[in-house]
């Protein structure tokens, strides 16, 4: 098994345009401490957001956590996570000095903070800050086994990475605070239900199903992308009336843009989209 903390595969879409487009993969990857997060992840995170960012082949980002291992002899076999969340180990004995310039560059907002979509595909546990990378993304597909939850009110803390804040937007006020205070854990049929999750599918179906959602947005323009996240992510932060001006102002510009022109006239010719990205 690789010792890296993050693997990183960027899966090849066929017939993208522009040509040579992946859906880039990333696997959480310390199955044993159902890959909880240290600082290692955080930095391997935050490196690969810059790669990608840069890469304007990656069109899409997928979130996910390795399997649990086999068991060792006379051992159990461990639970399935996305991530458990912080590594708490590397908790003890820290004081607010120590873990501020971590906490103030973090890979929840490098996350947050992409331009390409991003999909978090949840298997099992996705507790604390495991909760909170899936609340950075912009799509959440999990399995019928996942379990979501900010169980950090039982160490004496409260999420830091975002989960306060992106909770209260996703699911509303009142389940964000019951979460935040009783730590209780939200099955998937749950986190459905309260739109913490966008899908649920059984685990079996899951790879298939999220990679369908990354390459469908792979496949459009990635310039068009890029606005359409840029304006939808507005309507966190803006005003209704100011938001509602900014995308008219984001669309009528999309009318000086290449790919406008391809994609109306490909749906007048019933044609595929060749795309230019600009
Ligand atoms: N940080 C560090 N290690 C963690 C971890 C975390 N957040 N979550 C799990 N682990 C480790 C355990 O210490 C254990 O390691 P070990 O086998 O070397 O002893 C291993 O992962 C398996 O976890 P374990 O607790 O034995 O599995 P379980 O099936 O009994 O329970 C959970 C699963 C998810 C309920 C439990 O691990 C848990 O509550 N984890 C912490 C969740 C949390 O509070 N997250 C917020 C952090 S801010």
């Amino acid at each position: 098994m690789s010792d890296e903390v993050l693997l990183v595969e960027d899966v090849p879409i066929g017939g993208s345009s522009p040509a040579g487009g992946s859906v880039s993969v990333w696997t959480l990857n310390r199955p044993e401490k159902l890959n909880a997060l240290n600082l290692q992840s955080h930095q391997a995170i935050k490196a690969q957001c810059i790669r990608v960012e840069a890469d304007d082949d990656v069109r899409c980002v997928v979130i996910r956590g390795a399997p649990p291992p086999e068991p060792l002899e006379g051992k159990r076999q461990k639970p399935a996570a996305f991530a458990a969340g912080a590594d708490i180990s590397e908790f003890v004995g820290k004081t607010s000095d120590d873990v501020r310039p971590f906490f103030e560059d973090n890979a929840w907002e490098a996350i947050w903070n992409l331009s390409k979509p991003t999909i978090a595909m949840v298997d099992g546990f996705a507790l604390g800050g495991g909760t909170e990378l899936a609340l950075s993304c912009d799509i959440r597909i999990a399995s019928d086994r996942a379990t979501f939850g900010q169980p950090e009110i039982n160490l004496g803390l409260i999420p830091g990475g975002g989960g306060t804040q992106r909770l209260c937007r996703l699911v509303g006020y009142g389940k964000a605070m019951e979460m935040v205070l009783t730590g209780d854990m939200v099955s998937a049929q749950e986190a459905l239900a309260i739109g913490l999750i966008n899908k649920m599918v059984g685990r079996g179906d899951l790879e298939t199903a999220t990679m369908a959602i990354a390459e469908s947005m792979a496949k459009k323009s990635p310039y068009t992308i890029g606005v359409a996240k840029r304006a939808v992510r507005a309507a966190l932060d803006l005003p209704f009336t100011e938001g509602v001006l900014m995308e008219r102002s984001e669309f009528v510009a999309l009318f000086d843009t290449e790919d406008k022109e391809v994609g109306v006239s490909a749906f007048l010719e019933r044609s595929e989209a060749e795309w230019v990205g600009r």
